[in-house]
């Protein structure tokens, strides 16, 4: 594109704020807003009323309007916006995980159908640079496994747990009022939000396509404080792992809590940041960390979309053209710490092998090889009375 890039924003809260502070201080991009489409006309903004509207119509068939910035919360209306542009040729930046997630074989196939870009580096990891890395970086090398810490809002709770002291009610309550949860939040607390960026990343690195509930997600809501102590006791931490890797021809991944001692890297990342762990067979590990959400690390990175755009930059999704030939497997096993109160102890015959098991008063554990597959079928994973975690070795 030649001339300034003329942008039509959905949304300006968290995100759509951050996007419009960098985009005014940043000289590299030549890109203006014309148009921002909000939901409630009545909200105070801190700009001119003339720049927003509530019809999305008004941007969504603006011949001038070259390129949608889709920064919404609600997913249903995201994904209209999103297709819709599409079929009108436009080129589209989101940040909407859960729409991606939840769409994604449409989106691909409006891409390919109207030769037009989608970029959503903001949807993974906010700040940090992963998307574009796994297509165009990591595109020769032979990656094995990618593990990370996903979602600032649980991170934040965790972070605050154990270096504040504080149990789970309490740390949630103010990553609530700090604004680092959500009144609802259930779609951080139970792993879904890491999912759902996991799915993007396993399409850009693996070459699989998944559905949502392909990929287990166990959250961290049932750890309890007993979990805690023993982390401490551990001399480690808790955090809520993402992870896709590896194994012969086929690729597993999960999110879940895990123990991590102090010395590993993802023990580095705390409070609302995330961080990202790439091996590959011969770069080996490297890793990633920033800002996993807040308007101006987001905007940054829906701001670099843009300017990838001004060079006519696209996903080719590399990995699904190389037809790696991978499958998707959960037939994986796991190192697992499983915590319960007395008649919830789950089954033995589910474990591949059982090397510890504690039962006092107050504290009852076992730790065990499980597979995968076996979790995600297991009716005693659901209850509330009992937690799981990875073990360090998991
Ligand atoms: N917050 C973060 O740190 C972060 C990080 C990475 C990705 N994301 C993703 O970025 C997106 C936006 O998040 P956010 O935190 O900026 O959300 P937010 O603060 O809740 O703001 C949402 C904005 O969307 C507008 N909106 C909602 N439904 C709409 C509709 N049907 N039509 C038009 N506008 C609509 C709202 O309008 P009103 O102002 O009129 O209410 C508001 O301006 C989400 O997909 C989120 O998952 C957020």
């Amino acid at each position: 594109m030649k001339r300034n890039i003329r942008l039509g924003v959905f949304g300006f809260g968290c995100v759509g704020q951050g996007l419009y502070s960098v985009l005014n201080q940043t000289r590299g991009i030549r890109a203006e807003i014309k148009k921002i489409c909000i939901k409630h006309p009545d909200k105070q903004r801190p700009l001119d009323a003339s720049l927003f509207t509530t019809n999305r119509d008004e941007i969504l068939n603006d011949p001038e309007i070259d390129v949608i910035v889709e920064l919404i919360s609600e997913v249903d209306a995201a994904y209209e916006i999103v297709a819709t542009a599409l079929k009108n040729r436009k080129a589209v930046v989101s940040a909407n995980k859960k729409m991606i997630a939840e769409h994604f074989p449409e989106l691909l196939r409006l891409q390919q159908q109207y030769q037009t870009p989608f970029l959503y580096e903001a949807s993974c990891c906010a700040s940090i640079p992963v998307l574009r890395n796994l297509e165009e970086y990591y595109d020769n090398d032979l990656l094995t496994s990618i593990e990370g810490i996903l979602n600032g809002s649980t991170n934040y709770i965790l972070s605050h747990i154990f270096e504040n002291n504080k149990n789970f009610d309490e740390a949630l309550k103010d990553a609530q009022q700090l604004g680092y949860a959500e009144a609802d939040p259930s779609l951080d607390v139970d792993g879904y939000d890491a999912k759902y960026k996991l799915l993007i990343i396993l399409l850009h690195a693996f070459g699989i396509l998944l559905k949502p509930a392909d990929i287990f997600n166990y959250g961290i809501g049932r750890i309890k404080d007993a979990d805690i102590r023993y982390a401490r006791e551990k001399n480690a931490r808790i955090r809520l792992i993402a992870r896709c890797a590896k194994s012969n021809s086929h690729v597993y991944a999960y999110v879940m809590p895990a123990f991590v001692q102090q010395a590993d890297t993802l023990n580095k990342v705390n409070y609302e940041y995330n961080g990202l762990l790439i091996e590959g067979a011969f770069s080996e590990h490297q890793f990633f960390m920033g800002k996993g959400a807040g308007g101006n690390a987001t905007g940054s990175a829906v701001l670099s979309d843009i300017s990838a755009l001004t060079y006519d930059y696209r996903y080719e999704y590399k990995k699904l053209q190389q037809q790696l030939n991978l499958a998707y497997s959960c037939n994986h096993l796991l190192e697992v710490f499983v915590s319960y109160v007395p008649g919830a102890k789950p089954p033995c015959e589910d474990f591949s092998s059982i090397s510890a098991v504690h039962e006092s008063v107050d504290f009852n554990y076992l730790i065990g090889t499980i597979n995968l597959e076996k979790l995600m079928q297991s009716a005693w994973v659901n209850n509330p009375s009992v937690s799981i975690l990875l073990t360090c070795n998991g």
